[in-house]
């Protein structure tokens, strides 16, 4: 007899418009699909090809018209301000098309940007869901980054209006966000129309007339909007991610396959029902946030909370205890990071005795490999199930997870589990082809991928074939290296490419490299990624300064760290870097990055024949002491 895994798992591959029309019974379509996977053009597919739907109406009018008007639908909890405040699906619905309205009176029509730069304020939520009630077309960027990384995503999205606030604030400091806008619309050749700014109490922004509107003044005049009917096919959001240039990718959401797929993962992946409060701590501006605080939940019904806070410091280690018990919180989403946090303030788990947490059920792990240490300690502080799923941007929602409420297999560490139900992995080898169990190599996806994933890139369909369809034809790359076992249990080793996961935030060294080359003192450069022990990893900056350069090393390296603090923002988290008289390469000029890092995490390395001069990894190793890092002995692999 097959389990019940295995039975939907097949169905899923073997006949993926059965599997996913079930799914999308469940949703409200203004109009059904004509087919539910068009693969005329392959292989660029489309889920729910002729459907006419509106996501915002499935997360709020949809669930008041089926009784839960009165039912809370998001908790905003923001310790750095005191401040609890509930929102019913009523509640948020009004406010959601009033703010609409706001957008429609600045102009903005279906098929337009808009760009949202935002705190975690209850207003980005409101803001991405006014923009899908009337078929715009959301690209928010994550409060963390800087007026450079702002500008290039603004002249990709090219955005009619800009929604922002005045800041943000980081524990106890207060992040001006307007100053950032202003210099990124400066910097930018593509230019808003209209900027709208919630003014917060902490700091007030100064406003450009006839340019900036304030959120509150607009909304006071504003008519409220109904939903825009859309294809299924219609653009719901574009979000940027790193790659490996200093040029971000602009991963494409759609309206359909996205509200299907991801409705459907609330009760399969997570094994929650509408009216169970589910918590995603991450933030708005990064895919977790898009799938698991905003539409996922609310699609599914479930009371939403919006935390404005960090794992420890708001106030301490036993802040999401807190937030558990408060809340009646049943599934909590965060990435291992923040465990690490909470691990090496309070390493006894002493605070969880002070809250209730009857009501939690289970932790997912996501955004980075959750290390054995970490989901050890939860297991045995916790006493829940502890569930690592592996996911990107790119896919929106998990390719491997242990399906909670499909059925729960025992936990390896290391492994995010098995294939979730629409994702057919293999692992290949450099020819394309699928090795044996247990063999290492390009983790990958058998096209079509399911519904929810990104159709292209935003006005780039050359960079989304060249990215991720190019390199193994019929296969979708995933740009992550592992192997699966016997038992179909996936293990993620480590990206292909030069990103790096800092923090749970995604990174690209190239991008760094590329500020970093920048500096008129600096020759060449490498940035790498190194283990961390709160951070999983963090960059790391070597440079070689240009001959006949006289100025203290030490200062130009203080200039590089502001700069890529600058241009990229604080989130990347660079603050390491030596000098070095120069870098270890291959005899055809290749750096030898992965030798460096092995150096630097203390892993055994083998001098590779292609080396230049073998007598610079000696060097390296000195540097890398000089800042702090043991530098392994040369050793055998
Ligand atoms: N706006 C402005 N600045 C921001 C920001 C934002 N939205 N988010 C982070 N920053 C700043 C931080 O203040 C910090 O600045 P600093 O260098 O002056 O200290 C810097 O960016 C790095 O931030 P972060 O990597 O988050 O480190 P941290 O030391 O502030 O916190 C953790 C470490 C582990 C507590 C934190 O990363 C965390 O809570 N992670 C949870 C997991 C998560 O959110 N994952 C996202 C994907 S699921
Ligand atoms: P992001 O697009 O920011 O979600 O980052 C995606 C990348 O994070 C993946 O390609 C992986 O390298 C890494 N990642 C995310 N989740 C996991 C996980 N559970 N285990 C291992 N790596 C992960």
């Amino acid at each position: 007899m097959t389990s019940p895994y295995q039975q939907q798992y097949e169905q899923s591959l073997r006949d993926p418009e059965g599997f996913w029309r079930t799914p999308a019974e469940d949703c409200h379509w203004y109009k059904k699909w004509d087919k539910v996977l068009d693969d005329s053009n392959k292989p660029f597919y489309r889920w729910f090809r002729g459907g006419v739907v509106n996501t915002c109406f499935n997360a709020l009018d949809w669930h008041i018209q089926n009784g839960r008007g009165q039912q809370v639908a998001l908790i905003y909890d923001s310790p750095v301000t005191q401040t609890i405040q509930k929102y019913t699906f009523a509640q948020l619905r009004d406010l959601t098309a009033q703010f609409a309205g706001v957008l429609m009176a600045k102009g903005v029509q279906k098929g337009d940007r808009v760009l949202l730069y935002m705190p975690m304020i209850p207003e980005a939520v409101i803001g991405m869901l006014a923009c899908a009630r009337i078929g715009a077309v959301h690209s928010v960027v994550f409060g963390g980054f800087a007026a450079k990384e702002l500008a290039t995503r603004i002249n990709d999205a090219k955005p009619k209006v800009i929604v922002s606030a005045s800041c943000g604030i980081e524990v106890n400091r207060v992040v001006p966000y307007k100053p950032l806008l202003d210099k990124a619309i400066e910097i930018a050749t593509a230019k808003p129309q209209s900027c709208i700014i919630v003014q917060r109490p902490q700091q007030a922004a100064e406003m450009r007339q006839g340019v900036d509107w304030d959120w509150e003044v607009e909304m006071a005049k504003a008519q409220p909007a109904a939903c825009v009917p859309v294809a299924a096919t219609d653009p719901l959001y574009i979000l940027y991610t790193s790659g490996t240039t200093g040029i971000p990718k602009g991963v494409v959401r759609d309206n359909g396959g996205h509200m299907v797929a991801l409705k459907w993962t609330m009760k399969a992946i997570y094994n929650v029902e509408a009216g169970d409060v589910y918590w995603a701590a991450s933030d708005v501006g990064w895919v977790v946030g898009h799938s698991y605080i905003v539409y996922g939940p609310l699609l599914k019904g479930c009371t939403t909370i919006l935390y404005e806070g960090k794992p420890v410091g708001t106030p301490d280690a036993g802040a999401f205890w807190r937030v558990i018990s408060q809340h009646k919180v049943k599934a909590l989403f965060t990435a291992p990071t923040a465990f690490r946090a909470i691990k090496q303030q309070d390493p006894g788990g002493k605070l969880i005795a002070n809250y209730d947490l009857s009501h939690f059920k289970t932790l997912f792990l996501a955004g980075e490999r959750t290390d054995p240490d970490t989901l050890r300690w939860a297991q045995e502080k916790l006493k829940v199930p502890v569930i690592d799923h592996w996911w990107q941007t790119e896919t929106g929602w998990a390719i491997a997870a242990n399906c909670m409420g499909i059925e729960a297999f025992a936990v390896k560490a290391g492994s995010p589990t098995k294939a979730v139900p629409g994702w057919n992995v293999q692992v290949l080898d450099a020819t394309s082809k699928p090795v044996k169990p247990g063999d290492i190599g390009a983790l990958s996806v058998k096209l079509p991928l399911p519904p929810g994933t990104l159709p292209t890139l935003w006005n780039n369909d050359e960079g989304y074939l060249n990215s991720y369809l190019k390199e193994f034809p019929g296969y979708y790359k995933t740009a992550d290296a592992g192997f699966i076992d016997e038992e179909g249990y996936i293990f993620v080793m480590s990206r292909t490419d030069d990103i790096i996961n800092v923090a749970g935030h995604r990174l690209s060294t190239g991008a760094m490299e590329e500020v970093l080359a920048d500096h008129p003192d600096v020759a060449e450069c490498a940035v790498l990624g190194v283990e961390d022990e709160l951070k999983g990893q963090v960059p790391v900056g070597f440079i070689v300064l240009k001959a006949g350069v006289t100025r203290d090393p030490a200062q130009i390296e203080k200039e590089v760290v502001q700069m890529v603090r600058d241009r990229i923002g604080p989130v990347a988290a660079f603050k390491t870097v030596t000098t070095v008289k120069r870098l270890p390469k291959t005899r055809s000029g290749k750096i030898l990055r992965g030798t460096i890092r092995k150096i630097a995490d203390n892993q055994p390395y083998n001098v590779p024949a292609t080396i230049d001069d073998p007598a610079i990894l000696d060097e390296m190793q000195v540097a890398l002491k000089r800042i702090g890092y043991a530098g392994a002995e040369k050793k055998k692999e």
